[in-house]
C-alpha cells in the first residue's frame, strides 16, 4: 500500500499531531506500507480561486503555480491518504482545508447521481483511495471531533475516498507528559500502532481499537485543575 500522509499541524514534528501520527505510521510500516509523509505547513498552497478553470479551460490543471501541483501527483499515485490535523475551532486546520478544496481538479464538472446523491465523476477513473483521519484535541471530550469526522466522511463521498476510520486522541499532545508522570498510557500507544496495522491489512480501523485510543486517561475535573495551574504558572513566569 502506498500511503500519502499529510500532517497539517503548524507545529510539525514537535506537535501532538506528530506524536500520534508517527506512531500510527509505525504500525502501517510494520504491515509493509510505503509511506510519503508531508508537512503541509512547509508547502505553499494558496486558497482555491473558485474560477473552475481546472474543469473547463485546462481540465485537471489548476491555474495557480504552487506546491499543490506536485501534491496532486502524489495524491493520484497513492492508494491511501492519511489526513492528520489538530482540532482547530471544531474543525481542521486552514492549510488542510486548502488542500481539500484544491483537490477539485481530480473530478469532472459533470453531475451524476451516485447512492442517491449528486456527485462529480472522477477525471481519471481509479479505485477509491482509502482515507484515515488522525487528530488530537486540547479539550477532553471525544465529541470535540464530531464536526471534523463528519466533514472528512463527507469529503470521502464527495471526492472518491473510502473512509477507513479515525485515530482520535483527546489531549494527544499531553501523552508523553502523562507517561513521564508515571500514568500508564502504554495500551494507548499499542492501540495506535495496531490501528496502523489494521488500516493496511484490513482497510479499516476496528471500533474496539478506536475506543482504546480515545479512552479517558485522568478524570476531567482533575485534568482541568492541572491544566489551569500550568497555564497560570506560564502566565506568571512571563510577567
Ligand atoms: C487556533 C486553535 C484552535 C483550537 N481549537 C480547538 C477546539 O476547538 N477544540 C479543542 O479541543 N482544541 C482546540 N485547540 C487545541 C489543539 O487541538 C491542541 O492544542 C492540539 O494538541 C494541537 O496540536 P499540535 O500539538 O499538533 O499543534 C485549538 C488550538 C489552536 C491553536
Amino acid at each position: 500500500m502506498k500511503i500519502l500522509a499529510l500532517n497539517s499541524s503548524p507545529r510539525k514534528d514537535r506537535g501532538g499531531t506528530a506524536t500520534i501520527l508517527n506512531m500510527f505510521l509505525e504500525g502501517t510500516k510494520d504491515a509493509g506500507a510505503d509511506i510519503d509523509l508531508v508537512y503541509v505547513h512547509d508547502l505553499e498552497i494558496k486558497p482555491c480561486l473558485g474560477c473552475f478553470a481546472c474543469w473547463i479551460k485546462t481540465p485537471g490543471v489548476c491555474v495557480q503555480q504552487d506546491d499543490m501541483k506536485e501534491l496532486l501527483v502524489k495524491r493520484r499515485n497513492a492508494d491511501a491518504l492519511i489526513l492528520a490535523t489538530p482540532v482547530y475551532v471544531d474543525g481542521m486546520t486552514s492549510t488542510l482545508k486548502a488542500v481539500l478544496d484544491r483537490s477539485i481538479p481530480l473530478v469532472q464538472p459533470f453531475f451524476e447521481i451516485r447512492d442517491d446523491h449528486c456527485r462529480h465523476p472522477q477525471l481519471h477513473q481509479r479505485e477509491p483511495v482509502k482515507v484515515a483521519l488522525v487528530s488530537v484535541s486540547g479539550f477532553t471530550e471525544l465529541d470535540n471531533f464530531d464536526p471534523l469526522e463528519a466533514h472528512i466522511q463527507a469529503f470521502c463521498k464527495n471526492l472518491a475516498g473510502e473512509y477507513a476510520g479515525a485515530v482520535l486522541r483527546p489531549l494527544g499532545a499531553q501523552l508523553p507528559m502523562f507517561k513521564q508522570m508515571g500514568i500508564s498510557v502504554d495500551d494507548i500507544y499499542d492501540a495506535i500502532k495496531q490501528a496502523g496495522k489494521e488500516f493496511v491489512e484490513k482497510g479499516k480501523i476496528r471500533p474496539q481499537t478506536q475506543q482504546t485510543i480515545s479512552r479517558e486517561i485522568v478524570p476531567r475535573s482533575e485534568y482541568v485543575k492541572r491544566i489551569n495551574a500550568s497555564f497560570q504558572q506560564a502566565i506568571d513566569s512571563n510577567r
